[in-house]
């Protein structure tokens, strides 16, 4: 167990609204954006909401009560639930895999925070082509390694403050911040002319795109990188809640939150791309390149690229605390050093695990791994296999591993119906829906 001094949420608003800015971030505008436009749209939303709903949801109830009970971290939540067997190494995995999740996440937050200092200074509007703007900054071997570096920077000053003066006080400035912006941006959107072609896309199903097995990977990706499972985010975040809370209610306002914000993004993008008659299918550089042109067509423009921008930053951030925290929740356990000391070296670790991601543009340009370059490898491999992975082991552990009357009783479900869903979701719908989805990835 956890030493008595195991740090604690201030209260239970602080602990839902970092738990929805850990879930809510780049996937939810920069990578949700550009998924749901290469999958046709709402046919590959219904299947994301599903996904939410069978898979996503019961593994974040799974994750923050195997935290809450062990009151500690991944490795040791998994062994204070089950001391004879291995399932600990599940936590492990989550330990390593943060470390390249948020390696990676970081180069993009770095882009976000570059070009919303672009957007207030006015550099931003130098051009009108974003292509060559966008292609020719993260061309540079340099400039983006140092944003990325302000990013983790801010990240580690937060995460080194602790639970409570550090992670929870920020979330609880910036959250409400980043909603209302969002609100803002979504309705602007929605004011447009030609707005109703982008709702169309977004909710008018095309059938045909049911039979594509690609959109239902890309689905069940996109719904465990934007909620962050499979990875003990929840797990090491549950590990300071107090008892007394409702898991299954506390669970399901977080992925409500999420997918609601999603929606939101979502909202306030398409409208605006339709109605500047810009495609909706361009990839990872949607945010960076069709937006910012887009901005500069419309009035007022220049003020909602500084919003946007900032949107990406500060929900960037949110997740990218509640990443770092998994492993130096770990990791203050394991060395007895202070958060402070670990928080830093973390940062200088993580950071390095970043760079060749942000160098695949540059310097490591001839480095690819098949058809991807770095970056784009690291987003594929950890959506498709790493979260899915950790998701499916949660999943098992929870299901069959902790024990039944155990895992009741810790989420808070005890002996009802929907207890008794929750546990067959565990079971057999995730492991089966992502093992399936696993071997489609290697034939399609
Ligand atoms: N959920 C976060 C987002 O949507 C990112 C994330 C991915 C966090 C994986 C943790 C693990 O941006």
């Amino acid at each position: 167990m956890a030493g008595q001094e195991h740090e604690q949420w201030a209260s239970r608003v602080g602990f839902l609204l970092a738990a929805i800015g850990s879930a809510a971030g780049l996937g939810n505008i920069w990578r949700f954006s550009y998924v749901a436009g290469e999958n046709g749209g709402a046919p590959f939303l219904i299947i994301y909401a599903l996904c939410i709903l069978f898979i996503g949801l019961p593994i974040v109830i799974a994750e923050i009560s195997i935290g809450r009970n062990a009151r500690g971290d991944a490795v040791l939540a998994f062994r204070h639930a089950r001391p004879d067997r291995a399932w600990y190494l599940t936590g492990g995995m989550a330990v390593i895999g943060c470390f390249f999740i948020l390696g990676f996440y970081g180069v993009i937050a770095g882009w976000s925070l570059k070009y919303f200092v672009s957007a207030l200074s006015g550099h931003l509007w130098i051009t009108d082509n974003y292509s060559t703007y966008f292609s020719g900054y993260i061309a540079q071997p340099i400039e983006p390694v140092i944003w990325q570096a302000i990013m983790m920077a801010l990240t580690v000053i937060v995460v080194a403050g602790g639970i409570q003066k550090g992670i929870e006080a920020a979330n609880r400035f910036l959250m409400p911040v980043l909603g209302l912006i969002l609100v803002f941006l979504a309705g602007y959107s929605l004011t447009l002319d030609g707005a109703s072609q982008g709702l169309a896309f977004l909710f008018a199903p095309d059938w045909s795109a049911f039979t594509r097995p690609s959109v239902y990977i890309a689905a069940i990706g996109q719904a465990f990188f934007s909620l962050g499972i499979g990875m003990a985010i929840f797990l090491t975040y549950g590990g300071y809640l107090a008892r007394g809370h409702s898991i299954p209610r506390a669970a399901a306002i977080i992925v409500a939150g999420d997918t609601l914000l999603a929606l939101c993004a979502g909202l306030a993008i398409f409208p605006a791309v339709f109605s500047f008659g810009l495609n909706p299918a361009e990839g990872p550089e949607l945010a960076f390149i069709t937006l910012p042109g887009l901005f500069q067509l419309m009035p007022a423009g220049k003020w909602l690229a500084i919003l946007f921008f900032g949107l990406l930053v500060g929900a960037a951030l949110t997740s990218m605390f509640s990443i770092l925290e998994v492993p130096v929740a770990y990791f203050i356990r394991r060395t007895g050093l202070s958060r402070r000391t670990v928080t830093v070296a973390l940062g200088i670790i993580i950071f390095s695990v970043g760079v060749p991601a942000s160098l695949g543009y540059s310097v490591l340009k001839s480095a690819s791994i098949g058809s991807r370059n770095i970056l784009e490898f690291y987003d594929y491999a950890i959506s498709n296999f790493l979260l899915p992975l950790g998701g499916i082991a949660t999943a098992l552990f929870t299901g069959w591993g902790w024990g039944k009357a155990k895992a009741l009783e810790e989420s808070d479900f005890h002996d009802s119906t929907i207890g008794k869903i929750w546990l067959f979701c565990l079971r057999f719908i995730g492991p089966i829906f992502i093992a399936l989805a696993f071997f489609s990835v290697s034939f399609f």
